[in-house]
């Protein structure tokens, strides 16, 4: 659970890298397929090279859709119910996958915010990705 504080702290990180979003993006998946090859299977028609326009363009609609949940953080199965139903049952990606994403997407932070990434941010981050992977592993049940 995310408490008022931790809230507080998700919208403070995603003010700081709300002019990067789509390098932000980027970068998460880049990190994703390079540290856990086996998440590339899921992009089979994707040119996974460094920088591509599918992999910028993608980075960016998952960032956005990170904000959306940030702006709606209380009412999270609601906001990301589509995009539930896109990963169970259209892509039908294994939600162990979710972890990894959003463990490189902590990388992405760190290295974007350096010393401005408190170990208390990293915590709300680290739940409020939780809280997002619980939902979208939701309709698996
Ligand atoms: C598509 C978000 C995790 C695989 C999408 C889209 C969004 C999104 C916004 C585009 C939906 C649309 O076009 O309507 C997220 C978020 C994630 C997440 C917020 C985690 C926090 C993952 C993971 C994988 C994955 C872990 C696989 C390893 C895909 C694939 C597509 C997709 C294959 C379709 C891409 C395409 O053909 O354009 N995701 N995703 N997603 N996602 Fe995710």
């Amino acid at each position: 659970m995310l408490t008022a504080e931790d809230k507080k702290l998700v919208q403070q990180v995603w003010e700081k890298i709300s002019s990067r979003q789509e390098e932000a993006g980027a970068e998460t998946l880049e990190r994703m397929f390079a540290a856990y090859p086996p998440t590339k299977t899921y992009f089979p028609h994707f040119d996974l090279q460094s920088g591509s326009d599918q992999i910028r363009g993608h980075g960016k609609k998952v960032v956005a859709a990170l904000g959306n949940a940030v702006k709606n953080v209380d009412n999270l199965s609601q906001a990301l119910s589509e995009l539930s139903n896109l990963h169970a049952y259209n892509l039908r990606v294994d939600p162990v996958n979710f972890k990894l994403l959003a463990q490189c997407f902590q990388v992405v932070l760190a290295v974007h915010l350096g010393k401005d990434y408190t170990p208390e941010m990293h915590s709300a981050i680290d739940k409020f990705m939780s809280a997002v992977a619980a939902v979208l592993a939701e309709k698996y049940r």
